[in-house]
């Protein structure tokens, strides 16, 4: 049975492919692989601002998964045919999402004042969570290159977020490699949620399929580290960055990693921190859930680093 169902992810995988994550994965390869062709499990995340006062009721949300208070307080598995409601307001009630997203967003811990910057933002789930640590004073900068993804980042703020915090966020559009040199030593907390291979996404069309290369994670790797160092050029002294991608390949995660602590590692240390969920893998420089070893959460991975004074 199982080397049927092998044998059918096979057939559509790109060439190469599975040479090389086997190659990193090793015997648990096929398992992964396997999960990887799942649908992937979200969850329904309740917007803090919905309705007069959001008073989460125990009947509605499943905590059991977790014991992260940041992230446990606010959530309920997706129902496919639910769709959110709207307030008076016309803010929405929920925001579907992976909880690996949750986790790895909650790991920058914004604090309430904090000047926050999210370089790559587009469509948004994490700078919600973002904008609703930050606080009433705090300040968020949601950056995204694509237009067409920025217009759609903006429909979320909007939809999610009461227009007293909104005049908080200030939304651009730059090539965020060059972030440092404009605004040096200047946000409390940076996420660089990274262009990465995203290969469960690539697996899922068609298309993506034939356009993937094995030489493809180490280009990408290469823009991964620019847009690191602009994360660290941006963040301020004291400050914490969160590095994150939704990719498999090693290259893209401790990889990139790795060679900043390698060439910049007098500027930043990792941050110590542990994972109370089991689902979460401690990696050589940061931590993933993948949804082998997860509810079909992930692939995930995020380091964390803290910029020295
Ligand atoms: C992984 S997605 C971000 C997901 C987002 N953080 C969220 O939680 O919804 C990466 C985004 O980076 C954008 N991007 C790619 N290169 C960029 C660059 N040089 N500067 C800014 N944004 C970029 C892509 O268009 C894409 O929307």
């Amino acid at each position: 049975m199982e080397s049927m169902h092998r044998h059918e992810f096979e057939d559509c995988l790109p060439d190469g492919f599975d040479d090389y994550y086997r190659d990193q994965f090793e015997e648990r390869w096929p398992q992964l692989l396997a999960s990887l062709f799942e649908p992937s499990t979200r969850v329904d995340r309740l917007n803090l601002f919905y309705g007069p006062v959001l008073t989460p009721s125990t009947s509605r949300i499943d905590v059991s998964w977790s014991r992260n208070p940041a992230i446990s307080h606010a959530f309920r598995p997706a129902c496919a045919l639910h769709d959110p409601r709207r307030d008076a307001h016309g803010l929405l009630e929920s925001y579907r999402m992976d909880p690996a997203s949750m986790i790895a967003a909650s790991a920058l811990e914004v604090q309430p004042g904090d000047r926050v910057l999210d370089m790559c933002a587009a469509p948004g789930g994490k700078a919600l969570l973002l904008a609703e640590s930050m606080g009433a004073e705090g300040r968020l900068v949601a950056n995204e290159l694509s237009p067409t993804r920025r217009a759609k980042l903006k429909t979320i703020l909007q939809n999610y977020l009461p227009s007293e915090r909104l005049k908080h966020i200030q939304v651009t559009g730059h090539d965020a490699t060059r972030w440092g040199l404009h605004e040096p030593d200047y946000y409390d907390r940076v996420l660089l949620d990274a262009p990465c291979s995203s290969e469960r996404h690539v697996l899922g069309k068609e298309k993506e399929r034939a356009r993937w290369k094995p030489g493809r994670s180490k280009q990408l790797a290469r823009r991964q580290y620019a847009l690191l160092c602009a994360a660290l050029g941006a963040c301020k002294p004291e400050g914490r960055i969160v590095y994150a991608t939704c990719a498999l390949s090693q290259l893209e995660n401790d990889g990139v990693v790795e060679r900043l602590l390698k060439r910049k590692g007098d500027q930043c240390v990792k941050w110590p921190t542990t994972f109370p969920e089991a689902f979460v893998e401690a990696t050589e420089h940061g931590w993933r859930i993948l949804p082998d070893h997860s509810d079909g959460w992930g692939p995930m991975y995020w380091s964390i680093l803290h910029k020295q004074a």
